[in-house]
């Protein structure tokens, strides 16, 4: 009777607990020179979360807030890639971004569940969107040395084991992230633990600049919404730099793609038709291949951008070796 009960609650739990076998994930494109009617998704990024087993759809610069919902309500999950991208740059990556965290965190706060990763540029731009002084990015963001190509352990702090991201690592990954050199560090800002973030994240982990200085290298806030500063997906997927890329590094750095698809798993969005879906996916566009790696570029048909010159110019990069070498686009129907 008692062993009953249990094998039927959790089978009850695990129910409630998967909404989908046929995750999608989103990630949204960053824009190229400050334009953001010129975009692109590096292919590294596609293929972390196709190995982890879900979809992915393109979510474009330079939409309205209503696209943005759209896209959220229609996708399993978001990622919000690293890159380069002006905060000043109207419609471009940190626009779409807050429109996104917006949304998501309306969501969150009916009680529905939604995972929302950023990797560098996208855990900065979270971190902004959670300063009271949004306009001002100094005070969230400060220049963090030597960090800019290096493989860094993670430093976890008290917060991990309870955490959505680490709360189910297994000893064997939790060792390879804590005792080598594997997570691969692309930035030249970062947010100090010290810096007084209005909403209430958790600090997972953190590691030092070449000054000793600490810098956030993960963190959290319920929903969930992680931000990681270092770029998993380098370690299988892209060849232009150096990356760890032995056997450990590897695995390890599956940990957080597996993640993200695997909250997304818990999320019931779908689009509202079939063939919207089959339309969406990145599958109707093609690679491009720019020396040791690939990216996806979009050309939007309306362009009706523009810079506001002498706003905040701070540039807030997650460093890419971007070659622009090619100009082939994919035109965003
Ligand atoms: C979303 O944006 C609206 C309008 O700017 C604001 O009133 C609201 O508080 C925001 N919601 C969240 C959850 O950030
Ligand atoms: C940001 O900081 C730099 C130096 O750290 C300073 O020159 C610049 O004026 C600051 N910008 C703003 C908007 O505070
Ligand atoms: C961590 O623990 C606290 C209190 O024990 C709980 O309220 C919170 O939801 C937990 N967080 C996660 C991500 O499980
Ligand atoms: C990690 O890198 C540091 C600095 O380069 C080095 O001193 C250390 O031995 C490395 N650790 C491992 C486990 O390789
Ligand atoms: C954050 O808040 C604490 C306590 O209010 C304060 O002591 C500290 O100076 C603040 N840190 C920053 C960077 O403003
Ligand atoms: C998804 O789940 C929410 C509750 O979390 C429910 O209100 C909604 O109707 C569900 N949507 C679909 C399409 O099943």
């Amino acid at each position: 009777m008692g062993l009953i009960m249990i094998l039927s609650s959790s089978i009850f739990m695990l129910q409630v607990a998967i909404a989908t076998e046929r995750p999608i994930i989103g990630i949204l494109c960053d824009e190229i020179d400050n334009n953001p009617s010129r975009s692109f998704i590096s292919a590294s990024y596609v293929k972390a979360v196709e190995a982890s087993g879900a979809r992915v759809v393109p979510i474009f610069l330079s939409r309205n807030y209503d696209y943005y919902k759209r896209m959220v309500d229609s996708v399993n999950g978001i990622l919000l890639p690293g890159g380069k991208a002006l905060e000043s740059t109207v419609g471009g990556y940190f626009d779409a971004a807050r429109h996104i965290f917006n949304y998501t965190r309306q969501l969150h706060e009916k009680g529905a569940h939604f995972p929302l990763l950023g990797i560098c540029l996208g855990m900065q731009a979270l971190a902004e969107f959670s300063t009271e002084d949004y306009d001002n990015s100094n005070s969230t963001l400060e220049r963090c040395s030597g960090v800019n190509g290096r493989m860094l352990p993670l430093k976890m702090t008290q917060s991990f084991r309870n955490s959505s991201l680490y709360g189910n690592i297994t000893p064997q990954i939790y060792d390879i992230l804590t005792k080598q050199n594997v997570t691969a560090n692309y930035h030249r800002y970062c947010i100090r633990p010290d810096k007084n973030l209005t909403l209430p994240w958790h600090i997972l982990s953190l590691n030092v600049d070449r000054e000793r200085k600490q810098f956030i290298s993960s963190m959290e806030l319920p929903g969930p919404i992680a931000g990681i500063q270092f770029h998993p997906e380098k370690n299988a997927w892209e060849w232009n730099q150096e990356h760890a890329a032995f056997e450990d590094a590897l695995l390890a750095s599956r940990h957080f793609y597996d993640w993200l698809v695997i909250e997304a798993r818990k999320n019931n969005h779908t689009f509202d038709d079939i063939q919207n879906e089959d339309d969406s996916l990145i599958y109707n566009y093609d690679a491009i291949y720019l020396g040791r790696e690939q990216i996806y570029r979009f050309e939007s048909t309306s362009t009706s951008q523009r810079l506001i010159p002498g706003q905040l110019l701070a540039i807030i990069s997650c460093l890419l070796p971007l070659i622009v070498i090619n100009n082939k686009y994919s035109t965003i129907r």
